[in-house]
């Protein structure tokens, strides 16, 4: 399994979603740098389990045991490894899709791949529980990181056909960076709630699922940094985006709409500010031309698609028979990953920027 990612700081994820535990070790991270664990515990609740009604009502701590690399609150430049003990499964909820495979999960080809051997029981290590290692180290990383001048904030951008009001390109205030930092459901216009959970609602109680998109910025990221062609900003950034669970899409900047602009509107002018500082005063290459980062904020837009376990019955396969056959899911799933997501992609994108530096 490719579950390593990282050169500089090399971050190694294990478990499975109904074994003892999950966790992650973080390798070459500098010594002398304080860890808030409060902080630490506090990003980990706004992605766990059972916080939020657009969320599986599984109730799970996920407070992660550190084993090594930190000692008095201080990295120590060892590896910091922690485990995160799984407290609340049920996996008898997953006795049917042992053998008959959840259409728009991995059940299928995890079971092509490991050839039947993989732990299929709450999705094993394809569950998104793994993702609470990613906001773990990613907790840790960004508090390095803010050291350095870099934040890092995400928020709902849309559910369904529902949207939150987009961050400014350019840049946005510290105290929005603040406040959607410590938010569970986190949105720039708080106005927007009800319209984004009517969304959720109106499929909950159908057994049906919504997707939508996470927007990410990353701002105080230096000039100049980036190896193109294969190891530039999009590049890496993508690489670990993709490695979270209902990824589907990834855009920077203007993106797909930019596709349908002409050059004089898409192209970001450049400027001196009042301190000489190159700036752009537009932001549609998402702080990063050739790969390389211009100063500009780190603008990206991750799709989630809506979850595949639904209680709707739909077609599918039996494994065992060569049958064609139904399935229901049962269980506690997201109706919706997004607000959970949010949380994982911040984390995502610290760990993509710390490995640029
Ligand atoms: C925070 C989070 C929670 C998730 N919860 C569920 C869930 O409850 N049910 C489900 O079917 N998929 C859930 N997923 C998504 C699946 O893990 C994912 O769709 C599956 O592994 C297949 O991978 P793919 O969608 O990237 O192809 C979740 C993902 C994340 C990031």
């Amino acid at each position: 399994m490719g579950s390593a990612f990282g050169n500089k700081v090399k971050i190694s994820v294990f478990g499975e979603s109904h074994g003892t535990a999950i966790g992650v070790v973080i390798d070459g991270l500098p010594s002398g740098e304080k860890i808030d664990m409060d902080e630490v515990y506090r990003q980990m609740a706004r992605r766990a389990p059972g916080n939020d009604k657009t969320a599986t009502p599984r109730k799970e701590a996920d407070k992660p045991e550190i084993l090594s690399g930190l000692l008095n609150g201080v990295t120590t430049g060892a590896p910091l490894a922690a485990v995160i003990y799984n407290t609340n499964t049920r996996s008898a909820d997953y006795g049917n899709i042992m053998t008959s495979p959840r259409p728009g999960h991995s059940d299928y080809t995890a079971y092509l791949r490991y050839e039947g051997y993989n732990d299929v029981r709450g999705g094993g290590h394809f569950s998104g529980r793994l993702t609470a290692n990613l906001v773990f180290a990613g907790a840790v990383i960004r508090q390095i990181l803010k050291r350095r001048g870099i934040d890092i904030a995400a928020h709902i951008y849309s559910i369904g056909n529902a949207y939150d009001s987009p961050f400014e390109p350019t840049g946005i205030s510290a105290e929005l960076i603040e406040r959607l930092n410590g938010e569970k459901f986190a949105l720039v216009d708080p106005e927007k709630e009800d319209e984004l959970r009517a969304q959720v609602d109106a499929v909950r109680v159908k057994g049906d699922s919504v997707g939508g998109i996470v927007e990410c910025i990353v701002q105080g990221m230096p000039a100049g940094i980036g190896e193109p062609m294969f190891g530039g900003v999009e590049n890496v950034i993508s690489s670990i985006v993709f490695g979270v669970p209902a990824v589907k899409g990834i855009e920077f900047g203007s993106g797909f709409a930019g596709s349908h602009s002409v050059g004089s509107e898409n192209n970001d002018e450049f400027y001196y500010d009042e301190n000489g500082k190159v700036l752009t005063k537009t932001n549609n290459h998402g702080g990063a031309l050739g790969g390389i980062t211009s100063g500009m904020p780190i603008l990206f837009r991750a799709a989630i698609k809506p979850t595949a376990s639904i209680s709707i019955e739909q077609n599918t396969i039996d494994l065992q028979s060569g049958e064609n056959t139904k399935l229901s899911v049962k269980g506690r799933h997201d109706p919706c990953i997004v607000t959970r997501a949010v949380s994982v992609i911040e984390a995502a994108a610290a760990i993509a920027v710390i490995n640029m530096l």
